[in-house]
């Protein structure tokens, strides 16, 4: 390897000595940021970050605001009602109304601690409901702590890359695995962390009729709403909205997280929709664990509040805010986020003019979005050997191989801790980089 890299070679050499990684390519996403730390310390150099995907922008000043205002008056002595405070429910339910164009009553309309928290119930709920039918179906690839969440309860899961089933061959490859009847829900992210992937209607289409036809619950995961920065979503009330599989199935939940949407990641505050069908539907199994057979019923009274009976109450008040000025069209939420989008296109550009690929580019037959996360390989070279040469020319990213990847070249870079101002370093070290590693 050349020595005269953008980083002090000598000095990376010993910082990985020193944290004793025998391989800095499989080493977890934290141990690399601790490696990226020290080295940042010892060298005074900044990295181009992109390893962790946090919110890189403000909390919604609307949100904060209500929150200390709720705080003031006392809600911190109060416990909340277990499914959330009415007034929340009403504006989450207008939310999809408005945002989604999907109609789903405010009891269905849960706030969580996390959405985190609300993937964690689900697959706890929904693989009680029938014996047998316990597994989770994961559309790769994904979150990799949703597998934990999975793990952590005993819960079988399995889980296909969805790379080459796009578009009508999905439709094969998706029954292929409900055939076989122990599936209980299937559960993806749109736009898909790590790949920024978004489901065509096409696809969310045969999602909807095969989950209908096995009787299957799909969990759409909407960390990222609004976020297929192609169209503008921006419109309470007006099409486009926000594509998703509730127009084609009524066996939907979905989780919208307020954590990059009102980069309110903090708070841990979410939201867990669940179509009216769903909430209704009885189903003998949820006797061995709950007082009711009623879904929405062993959910809110049987799981949430075995998990945290509710969510912060003074967090309900803020999401309440944001959500009432977004519908009321007074916050344009997406107007923000679109930052990520920019500058995702930017930096899309410099790894691209210098040989980088794009590991998951379409949707379809059409350009992937810019947005939060992107997905770059370097020909002739393995994801885990990519990182590692990263490391000395002061770039971090996380290997696709730990989501469910079948494209083990690839890495996952995420946009949000990257300021502009750090541009001219980022296209600086990826030149060199070029420079160093001709393509052959
Ligand atoms: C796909 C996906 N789902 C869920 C979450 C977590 O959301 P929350 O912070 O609301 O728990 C994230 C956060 O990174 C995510 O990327």
């Amino acid at each position: 390897m050349r020595e005269d890299t953008p980083i002090d070679f000598k000095e990376v050499q010993k910082q990985i000595e020193l944290m004793s990684l025998s391989n800095v390519g499989t080493a977890s996403i934290r141990e690399i940021k601790r490696l990226v730390d020290n080295i940042e310390h010892a060298t005074g150099e900044r990295f181009v970050r992109m390893e962790m995907g946090i919110p890189g922008l403000p909390p919604a000043q609307i949100g904060v605001e209500a929150e200390i205002e709720a705080l003031q008056k006392g809600v911190a002595a109060i416990y909340p009602d277990i499914d959330g405070i009415k007034p929340l429910k009403e504006e989450i339910s207008r939310f999809v109304k408005l945002f989604m164009n999907t109609e789903v009553s405010p009891k269905g309309c849960i706030p969580t601690v996390g959405s985190m928290q609300g993937s964690y119930a689900a697959f706890l709920t929904l693989t009680r409901m029938y014996p047998g039918k316990d597994s989770i179906l994961f559309l790769d690839p994904g979150f990799p702590v949703h597998k934990q969440q999975c793990k952590v309860q005993g819960i079988p899961f399995d889980a296909f890359d969805v790379y080459n089933y796009r578009g009508e061959k999905l439709r094969d490859k998706l029954e292929s695995h409900l055939k076989k009847g122990n599936v209980a829900g299937i559960l993806y992210s749109n736009p898909n962390n790590p790949t920024w992937i978004c489901f065509t209607e096409t696809e969310l289409k045969i999602i909807g009729e095969l989950a209908d036809k096995y009787d299957v619950v799909v969990m759409e995961d909407l960390a990222y709403f609004g976020m297929d920065f192609r169209q503008d979503f921006s419109k309470p009330g007006q099409a486009p909205f926000q594509p998703s599989v509730s127009q084609f199935t009524e066996n939907f939940m979905l989780f919208i997280s307020s954590s990059k949407l009102f980069s309110y990641a903090g708070q841990r505050v979410g939201m867990m929709v669940i179509s009216d069908k769903l909430f209704e539907t009885r189903a003998e199994g949820l006797c061995r664990y709950y007082s009711s057979d009623m879904f929405g019923r062993a959910m809110v009274f049987g799981t949430v509040y075995a998990l945290s009976a509710g969510t912060s109450h003074s967090a309900q008040y803020a999401l309440m805010a944001m959500l009432k000025a977004a519908n009321e069209g007074a916050f344009n939420f997406w107007e923000i986020v679109k930052e990520y989008g920019e500058k995702a296109r930017i930096m899309k550009k410099m790894f691209t003019d210098n040989g980088f690929k794009i590991v998951y580019d379409k949707d379809e037959d059409k350009p992937l979005a810019d947005g939060f996360f992107f997905t770059i390989s370097y020909p002739g070279l393995e994801g885990t050997e990519l990182i590692e040469k990263f490391v000395y020319y002061g770039i971090s990213a996380i290997s696709l191989a730990i989501t469910g990847s079948e494209r083990s070249e690839g890495l996952r870079a995420c946009v949000s801790l990257v300021s502009r101002a750090q541009f001219p370093d980022l296209e600086y070290r990826l030149k060199k980089f070029h420079e160093h590693h001709p393509i052959v």
